[in-house]
């Protein structure tokens, strides 16, 4: 069942995106080469605290931590630990906040340098494959639109590997809700787009081929091929004409040009 959000709602959810965006910000002021996934996580979840919210993924189905750190060939749902993030690395990073009773959810990835050009590409197609979807994401169109757009740019223009296995999702109350947003699909296919929908579309995108294995910990998504993996999130609201993105990368990407140790012009 897709919960249709009030506008006030909507700016609960804005609230809780935009922290999950300020998260991030602190996050890439911090990536440096040495530093640990580990260390990321805890800062992460001491903003959160601080800021009067808690980590929407800790306990989440039994998640254990307050964020996804998912490196190289690690595709989503990586476990922070010990290990040095070192050059070359791309680390992207998922967090999801709980506030005023409403989740706000984004992801971003970031390359340590130097990055190999072939990775650069895979960051910026997939980033960009992440905007194509939401200029598809308004009243008229259905989710399919979304989908099609990100598929064509990221598989059928720069033969990518467009993850099946999970996909974006309505949220408000809950981290996930109805509907279903898949990075893959028909166009003028599946549920009609509805004002006040509040949705994370967020695109899996691997350098190689689509497919994935699970790691051991039952959690941490890998490519097969063990080539790199990229992954961008918003949430964003749907309107007539164009979306409302609750999320912001203006800070994120701040950081990432005043960060000397992460690449910015890709
Ligand atoms: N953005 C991811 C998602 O929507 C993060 C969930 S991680 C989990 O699925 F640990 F909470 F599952
Ligand atoms: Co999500």
């Amino acid at each position: 069942m897709v919960h249709l959000k009030t506008s006030a709602e909507v700016e609960l959810i804005r609230i809780s995106a935009l922290l999950v965006s300020q998260t991030l910000a602190e996050l890439a002021k911090i990536l440096k080469p040495g530093i640990t996934s580990e260390l990321l996580n805890n800062r992460a979840e001491e903003f959160i605290l601080d800021n009067g919210a808690v980590p929407s993924f800790k306990n989440y189905k039994g998640y254990p931590f307050a964020t996804c750190i998912s490196i190289n060939d690690a595709v989503v749902h990586g476990f922070p630990n010990k290990k040095e993030i070192k050059e070359g690395d791309l680390v992207s990073i998922d967090v999801g906040v709980y506030k005023n009773g409403f989740h706000g959810d984004s992801a971003y990835t970031f390359g340590i340098q130097p990055v190999l050009e072939e990775h650069k590409l895979l960051m910026s197609v997939t980033r960009s494959s992440l905007l194509l979807g939401i200029e598809k994401a308004h009243l008229g169109n259905r989710v399919g639109d979304i989908s099609c757009a990100i598929q064509d740019f990221a598989e059928r223009k720069h033969h990518y590997g467009v993850v099946r296995e999970l996909v974006g999702h309505g949220l408000g109350r809950s981290l996930h809700e109805d509907p279903q947003v898949p990075n893959f699909g028909k166009k003028g296919t599946g549920p009609k787009l509805k004002e006040g929908m509040v949705i994370a579309i967020e695109p899996m995108i691997n350098l190689g081929t689509k497919d994935v294995i699970y790691d051991e910990d039952g959690w941490t998504v890998r490519t097969k091929d063990a080539k790199f993996s990229a992954h961008y999130e918003h949430t964003i609201c749907i309107k007539r004409g164009k979306a409302d993105i609750l999320s912001s990368f203006v800070q994120i990407i701040e950081s990432e040009i005043a960060n000397p140790f992460l690449v910015d012009n890709y």
